[in-house]
């Protein structure tokens, strides 16, 4: 089975008869990168997609337009009117733009050059896309994207239904380490993960995955695996930055999620950081739980469901560092504007 069948062969009879009336763009703003080349190769692989459209300050992926899918390509100059042309009329907008950590970096410790470029990237997609999906996954994600809300808002299109932080990459690999531990198929381990998208902020919740056994010590390196398993591959990188295979195909998951639900496809649920109703009583406005999308993007957002004493003192450990991160990113464009 080739590859583009496997990620998206389920679905991928329909999509075409789908795609047939329905035109999706995706532009993809840092196609260039470490993330952004994988990230476009995904989605030049997937027939939902009629075009896609690239752009980065640097030169991109050239060779993915020779790729026979039937998508559009098209590559974009580094410029302002170049930006305009790569976002009109995107139905999806993917953020991989910014610089990945090194060792010994937290991902807050990318703040300083991450938030100017997406609030750059955030007022270009309101002027442009101002009725996009917004996809960030430049980090600090917990940061980066209040910074989106605070620019849309300050031009008066901003949709909390549309502007999401991918923190799929932390639930691939909840499943993926949970099945190297019981020798099953990660397919088939949904874990949820809630919370924010950065060391304590991430909160796996194994009660609800049925391993009852996973417990004690165990569970504890778990966990601790899960919310800093990005450290992990930003040390056997050596300097040479983060995760990018796995996020790419992270993010692409999360983008085939939102066109199938735009496309018409019901019950599609995937975990993601948004303008959430769950702790805006301790502050905390954004969020990421399971939720459901629709045509419109968010449809339901599902609350954490029942968690364990353990698993509480997770969540408190999060709420009080992710009401500290969103703040942040307000601030600065309070600051920055
Ligand atoms: P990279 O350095 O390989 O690529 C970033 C790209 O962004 C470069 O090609 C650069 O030219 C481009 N860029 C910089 N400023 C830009 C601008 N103003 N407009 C357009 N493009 C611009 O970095 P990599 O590894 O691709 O990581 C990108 C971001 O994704 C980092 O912030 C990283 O921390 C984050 N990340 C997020 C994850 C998540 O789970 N959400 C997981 C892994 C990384």
């Amino acid at each position: 089975m080739s590859f583009a069948r496997q990620m998206f062969g389920q679905v991928q009879r329909r999509a075409f008869t789908q795609s047939a009336r329905q035109n999706s763009k995706v532009a993809v703003l840092g196609a260039a990168g470490g993330i952004g080349q994988p990230l476009s190769l995904l989605m030049k692989l997937n027939p939902r997609v009629t075009n896609l459209a690239l752009y980065d300050i640097r030169l991109g992926p050239a060779d993915i337009s020779h790729i026979n899918t039937k998508s559009v390509v098209k590559g974009y100059d580094p410029t302002p009117s170049g930006l305009r042309e790569c976002l009109s009329g995107a139905e999806i907008v993917l953020i991989p733009a910014g610089v990945p950590r090194k060792p010994g970096m937290t991902r807050d410790d990318l703040f300083n050059t991450n938030a100017s470029i997406v609030r750059d990237l955030a007022k270009a997609v309101a002027d442009s896309a101002p009725n996009a999906n917004i996809l960030v996954i430049s980090n600090p994600v917990n940061s980066t994207v209040p910074i989106c809300r605070e620019i849309l808002k300050s031009k008066g299109v901003y949709n909390p239904k549309r502007l999401f932080g991918v923190t799929t990459l932390d639930v691939v690999r909840a499943s993926r380490f949970v099945s190297s531990i019981k020798g099953t198929d990660p397919a088939n381990e949904n874990i949820t993960v809630v919370g924010g998208h950065s060391g304590v902020t991430i909160v796996p919740l194994i009660s609800q995955s049925g391993h009852t056994d996973i417990t004690g010590e165990k569970l504890d390196t778990l966990v601790n695996r899960i919310q800093f398993g990005g450290d992990e591959v930003v040390k056997a990188k050596d300097g040479a930055g983060s995760a990018t295979l796995s996020m790419a195909m992270a993010g692409a998951r999360f983008a085939e999620s939102l066109l199938r639900a735009s496309q018409g496809e019901s019950n599609v649920v995937e975990p993601t950081f948004v303008d959430s109703p769950l702790y805006k009583n301790k502050g905390v406005d954004f969020f990421a739980s399971k939720v459901t999308l629709g045509p419109d993007g968010v449809q339901e957002i599902h609350d954490v469901g029942k968690l364990t004493d353990h698993e509480q003192k997770l969540l408190d450990a999060c709420l009080e560092d992710l009401k500290k991160n969103i703040e942040k990113g307000v601030k600065f464009v309070a600051e920055n504007p």
